[in-house]
């Protein structure tokens, strides 16, 4: 059995492609078997692994439609242990093409492409669009696991309850399975008093759904008991010398954060 992590959030720009690429790297490199799901059509974990979009034929979106099984679109990755099912800008139209068709069930289409090859991997990473659409239903009824990246910025909070709410209809009708692995707080800037509040307040509200370090953190302030990921600079270069941040700065705080994530799951697995 593998563990399925949905790595969702209806806002954009909150960090979901960078944990989903970093967090697939870090267990990767932990020599864990690892499929990264590319399940945006802006196709962001794609090109941050450095595949090029002319240099693959078929994507998600031919398995979306059934054209072809999820194992024909799998690609490698410059790490031996990291696969990659691509996305393509193609994807944009895909809610409405399986509505227009009447497809019975089309909630369940990537659960049933993952079932094909679940048990090839150790840990299926999904990365999501920004909306709370039919894809996302698809990757939340497909998972195990979620982790919702929280922007410790401005408006943070706003709109989590009505992800929580969609999690909570997938649970009780389709996916009784899924669990929230945790809130993951990105862009932490130690410099900003708006970043600890918004730490602050997350933890006020749900602090049995932060992820513990396991030895103190880098920083040593109101985190450093917790998993909290950084606003580094590395992180947001690594992406255009096609990278994860593991083979680009491994050393830098925000690989150090993505790595302290993967051993958190590695030594509580969820499956
Ligand atoms: N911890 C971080 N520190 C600095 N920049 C980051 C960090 N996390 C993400 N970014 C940058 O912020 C932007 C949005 O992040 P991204 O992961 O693409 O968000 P989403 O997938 O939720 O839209 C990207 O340019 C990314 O490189
Ligand atoms: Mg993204």
């Amino acid at each position: 059995m593998s563990e399925i992590i949905a790595i969702a959030n209806q806002k954009g720009g909150v960090g979901k492609t960078t944990t989903a690429v970093n967090l697939a790297a870090s267990l990767a490199v932990a020599e864990k078997k690892v499929l990264l799901i590319d399940a945006d059509p802006q196709a962001n974990a794609t090109t941050n692994l450095g595949i090029h979009r002319n240099s693959f034929e078929y994507n998600i979106y031919h398995a979306f439609i059934g054209s072809k099984k999820l194992s024909e679109v799998i690609l490698d990755t410059n790490l031996p242990h990291l696969h990659l099912v691509p996305s393509n800008i193609g994807l944009v139209g895909i809610e409405k093409e399986l509505h227009d068709k009447k497809i019975e069930h089309r909630e369940l289409i990537l659960k049933g492409l993952i079932a094909e090859i679940e048990n090839r991997y150790d840990y299926i990473i999904i990365d999501s669009p920004p909306a709370l659409g039919t894809t996302t239903v698809n990757i939340l009824s497909a998972a195990n696991s979620l982790i919702i990246p929280i922007q410790c910025e401005f408006f943070a909070l706003e709109g989590l309850a009505q992800l929580l709410n969609t999690v909570k209809i997938v649970q009780k009708t389709i996916n009784p399975k899924l669990r929230i692995r945790g809130f993951l707080p990105t862009m932490y800037s130690t410099q900003n008093n708006l970043s600890k509040q918004v730490f602050l307040d997350l933890k006020r509200h749900f602090v049995d759904r932060l992820f513990k370090n396991s030895e103190e953190g880098i920083s040593k302030d109101e985190t450093s008991s917790y998993i909290v990921i950084p606003r580094n600079v590395r992180l947001a270069e690594s992406p255009s010398f096609g990278k994860p941040v593991i083979l680009y700065d491994a050393k830098s705080p925000g690989s150090i954060a993505y790595q302290e994530l993967a051993y958190c799951l590695l030594k509580e697995p969820n499956v």
